[in-house]
């Protein structure tokens, strides 16, 4: 029992930040996972599936607004079990092919539990938006327990991911209340996106198919390059390798 106010403040700051650390560590440890994949993919297919990630910790402020939008707490536990977006990355890639690949790749790991899938590219939104939502959880290793944590993952492409900040940008600036005719041109304008999207697509396979035909010519490398940084292979270990792979 802590009786002095100062330190019952100190044990409860400690306690609070402990617990948002626990959501750093759940984010960390997934964009680590989605690192490795994005640096392998880029390696046996020679090209990179994602244009960018973003992370974000909810602040404590709209922690509670939620709450509170929601229905109010009486535990950090409910916290835990009512608000599921604590932690949000959201992956941006070139393609939808990549954005249903990713997702495989990730709830494919053993140690990654998923817990809900929304797709909003097969069923849109009605104003447009279009994303896959992935909420899984992962382990989280602390000193003295281990911890399962949520995160929230949006996959989108780069059109979509237009789509949407500037339709959260009028929303916010419409105080929410957007004229109609304003929601007509952003369900088209989302329309239109997906429509390019569709023809990168179909202009993106077109590229491979030409790649592949040109493939024919391999040429000798005796090097590997790994973080930037060239390793000349060993005769012997290159021997090994190819007998590895007869
Ligand atoms: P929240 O309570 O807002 O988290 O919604 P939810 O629990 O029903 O989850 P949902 O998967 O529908 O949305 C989660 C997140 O996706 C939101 O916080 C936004 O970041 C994003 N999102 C969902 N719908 C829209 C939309 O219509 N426009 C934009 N710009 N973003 C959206
Ligand atoms: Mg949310």
């Amino acid at each position: 029992m802590i009786d002095n106010p100062i330190d019952q403040m100190k044990a409860m700051q400690k306690k609070l930040t402990r617990f948002l650390m626990m959501y750093k560590f759940a984010l960390q440890e997934v964009e680590t996972k989605i690192d490795i994949l994005q640096e392998e993919f880029q390696l046996l297919h020679d090209y990179n599936p994602i244009e960018h990630t973003k992370s974000r910790l909810k602040t404590p402020e709209s922690i509670m607004k939620k709450l509170y939008r929601k229905g109010g707490i009486n535990s950090l536990e409910n916290i835990k079990d009512t608000i599921k977006d604590i932690a949000g990355i959201r992956i941006t890639c070139s393609f939808i092919s990549d954005i249903y690949r990713i997702s495989d790749m990730l709830q494919s790991q053993k140690d990654l539990t998923t817990v809900a899938v929304k797709d909003y590219i097969k069923n849109p939104k009605p104003n447009g938006y279009k994303s896959l939502h992935l909420l899984v959880e992962v382990p989280v290793f602390m000193s003295d327990r281990v911890e399962p944590v949520c995160v929230e993952i949006q996959i989108r492409t780069i059109a979509m991911d237009f789509w949407a900040s500037l339709e959260h940008k009028i929303f916010y600036k419409c105080n929410e209340s957007v004229p109609d005719e304003l929601l007509k041109d952003l369900k088209l304008a989302a329309d239109t996106a997906y429509e390019l999207d569709q023809k990168m697509e179909q202009l993106h396979r077109e590229v491979n198919q030409i790649k592949l035909a040109h493939h024919s010519e391999t040429n000798f490398i005796n090097e590997l390059l790994i973080n930037n940084e060239k390793f000349k292979i060993p005769d012997h270990l290159l021997k090994l390798a190819l007998e590895e792979g007869k």
